[in-house]
């Protein structure tokens, strides 16, 4: 969406989708809390799992016979109709007040059409495509009787050593906004309550995506001025959105783990942003709070939750272990209580469960759903959207039919690792492989080597057809699963003997064709020195064979840029682009500024960065009026500046270009990043064409968290950068007068 359109519904209000409750569903929410007992209300508040054992899918005893008893009003992990209806059907049929259960599953990039991880799918900076790709998923999970995705996940991450980057938006807090929004509204669809929406759940409140060292599960600690401009704005955006539910991360913040944290869910979440949907934790989170030691039992965890602002305590059972103790020593109250249970009900009646419990579960419509054509063709558009194209010397792609292909790697004929980490229920059989999606090419395929381990017996092979070839395609990357939870490494370099594979490919002079498959950035300087071309493709999901092939033949034109920096080394790490300036700023000739004295600061892909198999050009940058005055202007929102670039294509096929604006406030009374994306529109230009690009800046874009914490504009200068990537822009100078 464009910078300008979305100022504009922002400023008319037709943004206004935040959840909020129909009128109507708030009578028949009191009738019924009226009647509930405290275990049944506290059964609202209660959410267990399911499995999926050897025979298919099973549930424990214990939360079966919860469910009959009303302790457990909710489930996740359960899926596919024949299940959820057996499922729906003790709650409906054998408890005591007959209220439908929710149906939980992370449905994060797929349900079984798999679509690009996310953080591929942030690499198309196409919110109408992930919105799709949101909307698809939903329209296949809703049909295999879910009605909840633990999705959108939008924590903000520098550090590439924390596998669930895979899982999120990349680096940038604009850009995460904007997919946050668009995720939400694809899976929300038109409103909650039609048959093919889900609740969304914006995760994991809040700050997770910091967790120091990049180490999953590990503290967070920043200043709130920090925590408010770079980590807070992708979720605000989602409950902006509409967002129905939020889930708490595993880390704390200021002291305070998420799920204990009242700070986060009631002064920010439901005070400031006006959320009214319920809260989950995250998997045993409250339980762990006694482990963060803040709390010295579970009894005490579950009380601090609940009075912080959870409402459903997810797999911990404390809630229902000791919440009726807790309310009896007068510890809680039954307010709290009562208000966690409306929450969920609330929902519950605005799905329209009530009416029909099993509106999700109509195998028929399962059937036609799941994996429909349509589905996977929307799969692959998105899939080649996502590629970004991050070397292409001496136009080596596109491929040329005639070229004689020697086809090598672990990954080449490879379709157990397509889906990515975190796959619904798609199954890697359904996937197209890279061997198959270039099938009909004048081609030999040797594996080389497997994706770790230490054996090279397979080289020969593969310098064999090498010799034997004019070009070489090599896809290498990492096994899925290390990639997303409990997945960091210190080495986020190509496992085993890849990056020694594609080196001594190299070596024969053949043109080599890097296709790289990752959850992650990943750290291959010799590989970006030596490769002829390298093409980022992520795990692209079901279509990734034709979605790759679409690329290498040059059918599609590769528009991805990076969502997040790729370092040079994991010493750099973190290395992002909004950073702010140092005192000293690097000066290669002085000793003295902040850099390494091994490695350059910058990293060897910045944010932003991608090519295309065309070039363009940007002229003509400027900003009317330069100068702007805010005074007399109560909060600052009038000020409108508007910012035209001229893009031009110089090469010889049409392509897309991703246009960015980067702001950077010169001086201001709290340090400044030296960039921040502020707009970005996706344009597409015929050889030769040239196209004015416009945005709008107003005073928001200029606005930070000040001094004192609150958030506006301060005049003076501004910097306004608009280029194709992070690093290389064109600059005009503004000045907001007093
Ligand atoms: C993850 C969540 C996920 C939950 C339920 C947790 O371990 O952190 O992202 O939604 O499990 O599967």
């Amino acid at each position: 969406m464009s910078l300008t359109w979305m100022l504009l519904v922002l400023q008319t209000g037709l943004w206004a989708q935040r959840y909020q409750p129909s009128t109507g569903i708030n009578a028949r929410v009191e009738a019924l809390l009226a009647k509930m007992t405290l275990e049944e209300k506290i059964g609202q508040l209660t959410l267990y799992t399911t499995d999926w054992g050897s025979t298919g899918p099973t549930i424990r005893e214990g939360y079966k016979n919860d469910i009959r008893s009303g302790a457990c009003g909710n489930l996740f992990n359960s899926h596919s109709t024949v299940f959820v209806r057996d499922l729906q059907k003790v709650a409906v049929e054998e408890t005591r007040l007959k209220i439908p259960l929710l149906f939980g599953f992370d449905v994060i990039h797929g349900y079984k059409t798999i679509f690009p991880i996310p953080l591929g799918e942030a690499a198309s900076w196409d919110m109408e495509a992930i919105e799709k790709s949101a909307r698809v998923a939903a329209t296949e999970a809703s049909a295999a009787g879910l009605n909840w995705t633990f999705a959108p996940m939008v924590d903000i991450s520098r550090d590439p050593r924390w596998g669930r980057v895979m899982e999120g938006g990349g680096e940038d807090p604009f850009l995460g906004s904007r997919i946050a929004e668009a995720r939400v509204k694809g899976i929300q669809g038109k409103k909650i309550g039609d048959n093919n929406a889900m609740l969304a759940c914006v995760k994991h409140f809040a700050g997770y995506g910091a967790a120091m060292g990049g180490r999953d599960y590990n503290t967070v600690d920043m200043s709130e001025k920090y925590f408010r401009e770079f980590y807070l704005p992708p979720y605000q955006a989602a409950v902006n959105a509409g967002a129905a539910t939020v889930m708490t991360s595993f880390n704390d913040y200021d002291g305070v783990p998420a799920s204990g944290n009242k700070f986060l869910l009631d002064s920010i979440l439901r005070k400031e942003w006006g959320f009214e949907g319920f809260v989950v934790t995250d998997y045993t989170t409250i339980n762990e709070m006694v482990l963060h030691g803040v709390v010295a039992n579970d009894q005490e965890a579950g009380e601090l939750a609940l009075k912080a602002g959870v409402d459903m305590d997810m797999q911990g059972g404390i809630y229902q272990g000791y919440l009726k103790k807790s309310l009896k020593e007068g510890k809680v109250t039954q307010a709290q209580i009562d208000e966690g249970a409306r929450r969920v009900l609330r929902l519950k009646f605005e799905l329209g469960l009530f009416e029909d419990p099993y509106k999700f579960c109509n195998a028929e419509r399962e059937k036609n759903t799941l994996l429909a054509p349509a589905h996977r063709a929307a799969a692959r558009e998105v899939a080649r959207k996502s590629v970004v194209l991050l070397k292409n010397e001496n136009s080596a792609l596109p491929l040329r039919k005639t070229q004689k292909i020697a086809l090598i790697g672990p990954l080449a004929d490879n379709k157990t690792e397509l889906i990515g980490n975190w796959n619904g229920a798609g199954n890697f059989n359904d996937c197209v492989s890279l061997k198959e999606g270039l099938q009909g090419a004048n081609m030999q395929y040797a594996k080389g080597c497997e994706l770790e381990g230490t054996d090279k017996s397979g080289f020969a092979e593969a310098l064999r057809i090498a010799a034997q070839s004019e070009i070489v395609v090599v896809a290498v990357g990492e096994k899925a699963m290390i990639s997303g939870e409990a997945t960091s490494r210190t080495h986020i370099n190509l496992p085993g003997v890849q990056e020694e594979l594609v080196l001594e490919l190299c070596k024969t002079g053949k043109p080599v064709v890097v296709v790289l498959m990752n959850g992650r950035p990943i750290v291959i300087p010799a590989i970006a020195d030596k490769a002829t071309a390298i093409l980022e493709t992520w795990w692209l999901g079901t279509e990734t064979g034709n979605a790759i092939a679409d690329v290498l033949w040059g059918d599609y034109n590769p528009a991805g840029k990076l969502p997040m920096s790729f370092p040079r080394s994991e010493g750099q790490i973190p290395v992002f682009y909004n950073e702010k300036s140092t005192g000293r700023p690097f000066d290669p000739n002085s000793k003295w500024t902040s850099k390494y004295i091994d490695e350059p600061n910058s990293p060897q892909w910045p944010f932003g960065y991608g090519l295309s198999y065309t070039t363009f050009t940007y002229t003509n940058l400027n900003a009317t009026p330069e100068t702007a005055t805010t005074r007399g202007i109560p909060a600052g929102k009038q000020i409108r500046i508007r910012v035209n670039v001229q893009v031009t294509n110089t090469g010889k096929v049409a392509g897309e270009e991703v246009v960015q604006l980067y702001i950077r406030d010169v001086v201001a009374s709290t340090t400044r990043p030296v960039k921040a994306l502020k707009g970005f529109q996706k344009v597409m230009l015929n050889p030769g064409e040239t196209k004015n690009i416009a945005f709008n800046l107003t005073a928001d874009d200029l606005s930070f968290y000040r001094r004192d914490n609150t958030f506006g504009m301060e005049p003076g200068a501004f910097d306004v950068m608009v280029g194709g990537n992070s690093s290389d822009v064109k600059t005009v100078r503004i000045d907001i007068e007093r």
